[in-house]
């Protein structure tokens, strides 16, 4: 490009591929709002082309028929290679999605360590035999589900492929996968390792496009069998209507409006970092962020001023920078959204801290961390999720109260509470309706671990075993032992 912007290919049967049409979209920093590169603007055509490839792949191709050993070694080499080009990946991720540096480093080490975790547990798939009251022998086989179509959002770029692509290739699948519109760039880069690390063509290909241009097709495409989504609520829904028609096996990793509940015993310190933490960690563009901030009434005055102090520390400045806390928001669409919300909730709850633009910065997608106090459950601010800096903060009696606030809301994807009583925290994780439920500490997230919502927060677990269960089939087999015939008639 004759103004200096890389424009990238995407990866289709282990080739770089323009857009069927040749048309390319420009991705941005959203720091400073500058085009950062240009991806080809796929459709229909696109999807068509790599479907093809990862049925071929999948059913005539070496991969699915490799021993999971070998699956295996090909994952660690992945990690490898991600390891090998940590500080690279990071500031891709850095500047496309606009998260702190430090923030994208560990995501990066992050992405290796599921790519090793699944390339360990390959080898531990086994299916069973069946105690059938018969002379035969019954035998439950797992066998990979197949072409999986994978969709994935723009809050943890290459971390969401991983957590797709990982746990796909230990079974056995072949993938399709659509990054998000805003942050192609790290997914496409990780790419150009995997013919060289052992990835066969066609087992992973790349579409780079909008939702409707470009995932949709993939949702309706019959050649796919299983579609995994991470996303927003409404786009899940569209996708479980939408994946009906062929009946594909479907996971949908959806938002969250989760609450972070303080106790009056709780450790005071520790318990307003975490509320912080909770909220502001990534901008506040995490699907498990503790938006909705539940405080014992006894200690609310004293924490809510705790938490206005502490937002104001928070620094805020150029992704790149290793001392900051806090970058721009992802995209325009998105600054747009959360400051409308923060109008909404100027009407529905008592603004206590942020609220604006971000001073100091003449372009770029910048949002103070802002805190509304005061918000009945019933706004829209403590409903909706803002996937954005913004917290509401609610104050409540006892723990029965805490326990029926935190759980009325459509969502379920996770929670915190954070008290010293052993008691009270077994008793509040045990009544909280939330696929995550973490105690004195918010958002640590683990591969070991599964992850996903109860209610309207999807459904299927990503990551651990269970992961790796969702892209895998059942075939009962059974083997006749006797030589008699059936004998009926
Ligand atoms: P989105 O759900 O529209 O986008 C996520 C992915 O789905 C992207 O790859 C997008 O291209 C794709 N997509 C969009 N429409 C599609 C369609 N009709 N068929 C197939 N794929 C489609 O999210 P968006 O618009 O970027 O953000 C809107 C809101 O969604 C956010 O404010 C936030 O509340 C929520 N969200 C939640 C996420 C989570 O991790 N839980 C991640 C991203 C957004
Ligand atoms: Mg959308």
């Amino acid at each position: 490009m004759a103004d200096g912007v890389r424009t990238y290919q995407q990866y289709i049967d282990g080739q770089w591929v323009p857009a069927a049409s040749g048309a390319t979209f420009p991705v941005h920093d959203p720091s400073t709002e500058e085009v950062l590169a240009r991806v080809p603007d796929s459709g229909p055509a696109d999807v068509e082309r790599a479907v093809a490839a990862a049925r071929r792949a999948f059913d005539e191709g070496p991969w699915p028929r490799s021993t999971a050993q070998a699956r295996g070694r090909v994952l660690f080499r992945l990690a490898e290679q991600v390891r090998a080009h940590h500080a690279a990946l990071a500031e891709l991720e850095s500047r496309n999605n606009g998260k702190p540096i430090v923030e994208a480093e560990a995501d990066v080490t992050d992405v290796a360590t599921c790519f090793e975790y699944y390339g360990g547990l390959a080898t531990k798939v086994s299916g069973s035999t069946n105690p059938v009251p018969d002379d035969a022998l019954s035998l439950s086989l797992k066998e990979p589900v197949g072409v999986a179509g994978q969709i994935i959002p723009w809050n943890y770029p290459l971390l969401m492929a991983a957590w797709k692509l990982a746990p796909a290739l230990a079974a056995g699948c072949t993938c399709v996968l659509k990054p998000a519109e805003q942050t192609p760039l790290t997914a496409l880069t990780l790419c150009g390792w995997l013919e060289g690390c052992g990835v066969p063509p066609g087992v992973v290909n790349v579409v780079t496009g909008f939702g409707e241009s470009c995932g949709a097709p993939l949702v309706r495409h019959p050649g796919v069998d299983k579609l995994a989504f991470t996303g927003s609520e409404a786009v899940g829904k569209l996708i479980a209507r939408q994946g009906a028609d062929t009946l594909k096996r479907i996971t949908l990793e959806l938002g969250g409006k989760s609450p972070n509940i303080f106790f009056e015993d709780a450790d005071f310190e520790a318990a307003v970092d975490g509320a912080l933490f909770g909220i502001f960690f990534n901008q506040g563009e995490v699907c498990s962020a503790g938006s909705r901030i539940l405080v014992q009434r006894s200690i609310y005055p004293r924490f809510l001023e705790a938490l206005v102090a502490g937002a104001a520390r928070i620094k805020l400045g150029p992704p790149l920078e290793r001392a900051t806390r806090m970058g721009p928001l992802v995209s325009r669409e998105q600054y747009d959204r959360v400051l409308a919300y923060v109008e909404l909730g100027k009407r529905e709850g008592r603004l206590v801290s942020g609220g604006r633009r971000a001073p100091g910065f003449a372009r770029g997608f910048w949002v103070e961390p802002t805190i509304f106090a005061d918000v009945p459950n019933t706004a829209r601010i403590a409903r909706e999720e803002i996937f954005g800096p913004v917290a509401v903060v609610m104050p409540f009696e006892d723990e029965r109260d805490a326990v029926r606030l935190a759980n009325d809301t459509p969502y379920g994807l996770a929670a915190a509470v954070w008290t010293r009583d052993l008691n009270r925290a077994i008793r509040t994780v045990k009544a909280l309706r939330a696929g995550v439920v973490w105690v004195n500490h918010m958002q640590p997230t683990y591969v070991e671990a599964p992850w996903g919502g109860y209610k309207q927060s999807g459904y299927g677990r990503e990551l651990g075993p269970w992961g790796l269960e969702d892209y895998l089939e059942i075939k009962q087999v059974h083997i006749n032992l006797s030589e008699a015939p059936i004998g009926w008639y």
